[in-house]
């Protein structure tokens, strides 16, 4: 199973949300990584044939996806997935089921599997909302896997998600990966450097980096330092270079940075993580947009 996606690109009014995006992906996790606005959503909706290209080619075993036989493999699940309160989780997916032309008697069996496979059995005949966040983003995944698709798109299906939902999340995550191609966006690094086989981070509608998550932390590797410096220094550092961690110590200010040559005569280099990665090449809008913490 192969998805090519070829120099795909959206263009609203004068903003280029994805600007030539070309991807192979095969079976297996992939966490597309950015922040807000970089376009994470507009690729997946293009590849979920739900917003016309300006340009580009998008196919799956080279079937293109403006074929009806592409998005009978398709699942997707959208950032601002809307649920009926009032119905039962069995009620929505049944539901579900019928908007997809699943005939009845099949609609039930996958359902049940389904309620079973992500968890929700003991509460499927529960209002959803009385489910938690995670209850729910389950049952989203649920809804996306009716129709057992081969490529699987969730978009950012972990926001909102407290810890512990997080990691059955990852769980049930994986496990899908092992036989289609599942695509996760998110802004959470955390979210993505456990449960992904492969990581793509965009950036102003380009992928500015993807590949297996130890090859792409090459590309900081021996920039990543800490030190521990007078406070002086720190506050010259810091306007300097993204600081990825910081605090107060008895001996001074303890700095994480990324750096391309030594920033301080007692600092040592350590082993870089996603996290490091993502807050180097997003610094620049972190500290614009969010305010630096
Ligand atoms: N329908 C639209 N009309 C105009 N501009 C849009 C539209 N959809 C997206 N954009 C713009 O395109 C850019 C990319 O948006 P997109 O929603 O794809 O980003 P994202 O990575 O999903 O962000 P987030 O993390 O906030 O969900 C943004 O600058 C956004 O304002
Ligand atoms: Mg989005």
């Amino acid at each position: 199973m192969e998805l090519v996606i070829d120099r795909i690109t959206k263009q609203f009014k004068n903003k280029i949300a994805v600007d030539h995006v070309s991807l192979k992906l095969k079976e297996g996790v992939y966490g597309l990584l950015g922040a807000n606005g970089a376009g994470k959503t507009t690729l997946m909706r293009m590849m979920c044939g739900l917003m016309v290209p300006d340009s580009g080619t998008i196919a799956l075993d080279g079937i293109s996806m403006e074929e009806e036989q592409y998005r009978d493999v398709l699942g997707y699940l959208p950032q601002d997935f809307g649920y009926y309160p009032d119905f039962t989780a069995l009620e929505f997916l049944m539901y579900m089921a019928s908007l997809k032309g699943i005939p009845k008697i099949r609609a039930k069996e996958k359902t049940a599997m389904l309620l079973e496979q992500v968890n929700l059995k003991d509460v499927a005949k529960k209002k959803i909302k009385t489910y938690s966040g995670g209850m729910k983003q389950r049952l989203g995944i649920a809804q996306a896997l009716l129709n057992n698709p081969n490529l699987l798109v969730l978009d950012e299906p972990t926001a909102g998600l407290d810890p512990k939902e997080r990691v059955k999340f990852r769980n049930m995550i994986s496990e899908l990966g092992k036989d289609r191609i599942v695509l996760l966006s998110t802004h959470i690094v955390s979210d993505v450097e456990y449960i992904a086989d492969y990581i793509m981070v965009m950036k102003k509608g380009t992928i500015i980096h993807k590949g297996a998550r130890e090859d792409i932390l090459k590309s900081i590797d021996g920039k990543v330092w800490e030190c521990v410096v007078p406070e002086k220094t720190a506050l010259d550092l810091e306007r300097k270079f993204p600081v990825i961690n910081i605090r107060n110590e008895k001996e001074g200010i303890f700095l994480r940075l990324v750096c391309e040559h030594m920033p301080y005569e007692t600092a040592s280099i350590c082993t870089a993580s996603l996290e490091d990665l993502y807050l180097y090449y997003f610094s620049d809008e972190i500290s614009e947009g969010e305010g630096q913490p």
